[in-house]
């Protein structure tokens, strides 16, 4: 199994680029099912999820048409059969982001069959109100060992006035499967509490380009009126604001110098005001030849001071503080000077990188959805399991700090969610290496 093996101290310092959205890409791809038509994205990113996700297209009749052309980023996908509307559990249990295809299919073939996803390490991952949402738009559910099977009334889906709202904020592919899914019923639909995440506005785009009518994607009210068919459409993904925040990060914890391609800086502002609380210097630079600077494309500079100031955080739905940037922040804090709080609203349990970071010496008291983050001079490099994405990310930049050698175990959590990570971190300095765990000394089978 691959562990990354890092030695820690080194400054990053450098140029890199922030690749296409994972969690732009996956409902995008969903969106090919809406047509018969071919649909293309650019800058899809070269991802464990997105393979997935592939691979479960191809299941539902929808393959990729440009495999040899073009680059790997340029994907083109179009429906050759529409016959089988099974999303196996084989392939959900693997990515609980598969459930963002339920929409698409009920609108478009008329039923599904999609497992119903397990929980994960960050916690549970309820659909319920994916469900409310499609049920608002005339849909029928039963449950059926562990599958949920979805059909539509004859005439197909009708719009409806729905609310999104849940006990955590709103739900970002709750969102995905009813706008997409309303793109095709009749009449106009109105989602009240919609996520207002950047990735929605996103896909709205690429369902508006293939002949959709949306208004309001990215605020809490979004209007959706039926058209009878979507057509073919090349949307270029937008770029990942977490891979974007972990690259701003990892800078900072190693009192780095790197400048940033591609950063979608207008989907950061709440991150970017918690580095400058903590004295990450963030700076835009001017466009090429005095060009326009596009915010969701900006090219930055980050650098910061030799002391971290501490902070308080809680994680909210966008526009607030990302919970897929929480464990990050987590690993920054470790070496403020003080104590900073961090509270988590999204995953209350979304925490399991808590335990490792201690052990590399961190001091971190949880309290319920609140971890107090005591500052301390250095983190110590240590073996430590990944156990999620994020956390994942989290465990690289603590040992890029850590004095000594961090061996990160079960990297291919990592690799669901950062195209070649290692290979990009060694290019901006660090000393960070891909082995297989049993070429490690001493290495011996890991428990569970
Ligand atoms: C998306 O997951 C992201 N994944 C997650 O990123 C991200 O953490 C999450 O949004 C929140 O921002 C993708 O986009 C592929 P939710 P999603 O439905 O849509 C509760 C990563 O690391 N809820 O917005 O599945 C839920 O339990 C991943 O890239 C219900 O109660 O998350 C949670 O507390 C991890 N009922 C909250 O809402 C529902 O029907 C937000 O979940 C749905 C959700």
């Amino acid at each position: 199994m691959d562990t990354f093996v890092i030695q820690g101290g080194r400054r990053l310092a450098g140029r890199t680029r922030v690749n296409g959205s994972k969690n732009a890409a996956l409902p995008l791809l969903a969106a090919a099912l809406l047509t018969d038509e071919p649909v293309t994205l650019r800058d899809v990113p070269d991802l464990a999820d997105i393979k997935n996700m592939h691979r479960l297209l191809a299941e539902l009749g929808c393959h990729r048409v440009n495999e040899q052309a073009g680059p790997s980023g340029v994907q083109t996908f179009q429906v050759a059969d529409s016959s089988n509307c099974h999303a196996r559990y084989e392939v959900v249990r693997t990515m609980r982001a598969s459930v963002c295809v339920l929409g698409p299919l009920l609108a478009k073939r008329g039923s599904a069959r999609v497992s119903m996803p397990g929980g994960c390490a960050i916690g549970d991952r309820p659909v319920d109100i994916h469900l409310r949402g499609l049920t608002a738009l005339g849909a029928q559910f039963t449950l059926t060992s562990g599958d949920i099977i979805a059909t539509t009334p004859r005439g197909g889906l009708k719009g409806a006035t729905i609310f999104l709202g849940g006990p955590n904020g709103s739900t970002v592919l709750g969102t995905a499967n009813v706008m997409s899914a309303a793109c095709l019923a009749k009449g106009t639909t109105v989602i009240e509490s919609a996520a207002c995440e950047p990735e929605i506005v996103d896909l709205a785009r690429l369902l508006m380009s293939m002949g959709a009518k949306i208004s309001g994607a990215g605020s809490p009210r979004v209007t959706i009126e039926g058209v009878d068919r979507l057509h073919e459409a090349d949307h270029r993904v937008i770029a990942d604001r977490i891979e974007a925040g972990t690259f701003l990060m990892a800078a900072a914890i190693t009192n780095g110098d790197i400048t940033i391609e591609n950063c979608p800086m207008d989907a950061l502002l709440s991150l970017n005001d918690r580095l400058a609380a903590i004295g990450v210097d963030v700076q835009t630079l001017p466009g090429k030849a005095g060009a326009e600077v596009d915010p969701m494309r900006a090219t930055v500079r980050v650098t910061c001071g030799r002391v971290l100031k501490p902070v308080e955080v809680t994680t909210q739905p966008h526009p607030g503080f990302p919970t897929d940037l929480q464990a990050q922040l987590m690993a920054l804090l470790c070496l403020a000077d003080g104590n900073s709080v961090i509270t988590e609203r999204i995953f209350p349990e979304r925490f399991l990188h808590v335990a490792e970071l201690s052990r590399m010496g961190a001091k971190l008291f949880r309290q319920g959805p609140t971890v107090i983050v005591s500052g301390v001079r250095n983190l110590v490099g240590a073996p430590v399991m990944a156990s999620d994405l994020r956390a994942s990310a989290c465990l690289v930049m603590a040992g890029l700090a850590a004095e000594g050698t961090t061996i990160i175990n079960r990297v291919y959590h990592l690799d669901r969610g950062y195209e070649r990570m290692e290979d990009r971190l060694r290019m901006l300095g660090a000393s960070i290496e891909r082995v297989d765990d049993k070429d490690l000394p001493g290495a011996s089978g890991g428990g569970e």
